[in-house]
């Protein structure tokens, strides 16, 4: 059955793979991010029966709300949201951290997530749909001072508490934690690393798997 899915860092990377992966698979998306020329060149590729795109910044409340409103005029229902957007930090550890940077990683790792969730569940109930999220494996083991990757268990533990949130009325939520993907998350190639690619089918199993059967977190990590 055809879906209809939601993406946020749909520009690039893991979020742009995801899009591609899912359009084979049979399903609709709605992408967003900040990067509108991008957004748009992806919706030509892809097509605009199978996608649309809403250039927005998600740590903007109002702006996410208004994301996800367009999303329902245009198809109607959501079905599976992605919540992908994330960003890192130049200057790691805590001692030699900056604050600044701390603040708009934040912004988008933590609270953007949640208002993700906050905004959408009402229109997953309506569908007993599915909210699926990036963390990473930065979010399942110590990792010397870092803040990202405290970040990324924040969403993480997010992920585990909305699994039984939703439990409630049927819905599923799955918790995606890569290790590194080459992505222009680094400013350097990662060749022999994970692949967008990879995580994309990751996202797919899980969307296509039986609704009994609520994957509630895949964890991918190079084999190298
Ligand atoms: N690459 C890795 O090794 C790795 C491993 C584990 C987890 N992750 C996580 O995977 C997710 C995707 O990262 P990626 O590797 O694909 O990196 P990426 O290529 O840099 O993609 C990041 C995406 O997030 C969007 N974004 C960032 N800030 C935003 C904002 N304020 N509002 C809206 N969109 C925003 C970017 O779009 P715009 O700039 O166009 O807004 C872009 O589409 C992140 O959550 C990251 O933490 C990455």
């Amino acid at each position: 059955m055809s879906k209809i899915v939601l993406i946020t860092g749909a520009s690039s990377g893991i979020g742009k793979a995801t899009a591609q992966e899912v359009v084979k698979a049979g399903h609709k998306v709605a992408l967003t991010a900040r990067s509108e020329d991008k957004l748009n060149a992806l919706v030509e590729e892809l097509g605009k029966d199978n996608a649309v795109a809403f250039a927005a910044d998600a740590t903007c409340y109002d702006e996410q709300k208004k994301v996800v409103k367009q999303t329902i005029e245009h198809y109607g229902q959501l079905d599976v949201v992605f919540a992908n957007a994330g960003k890192g930090v130049s200057q790691a550890g805590t001692e030699n951290g900056d604050p600044k940077e701390w603040d708009s990683m934040v912004d988008i790792n933590i609270k953007a997530l949640l208002w993700s969730a906050q905004l959408t569940l009402p229109h997953l109930r309506k569908t007993t749909g599915h909210f699926i999220l990036t963390s990473s494996a930065a979010g399942r083991r110590p990792i010397q001072g870092s803040i990202y990757g405290a970040s990324k268990w924040f969403a993480y533990g997010f992920g585990q508490n909305l699994a039984e949130e939703m439990k409630e009325w049927g819905g599923r939520c799955t918790t995606i934690c890569p290790g590194v993907v080459n992505t222009p998350f680094f400013d350097e190639a990662k060749d022999d690393k994970l692949q967008p690619q990879d995580v994309a089918d990751a996202v797919v199993f899980a969307i296509d798997a039986n609704q009994r059967n609520s994957v509630r977190e895949i964890y991918l990590m190079p084999t190298n």
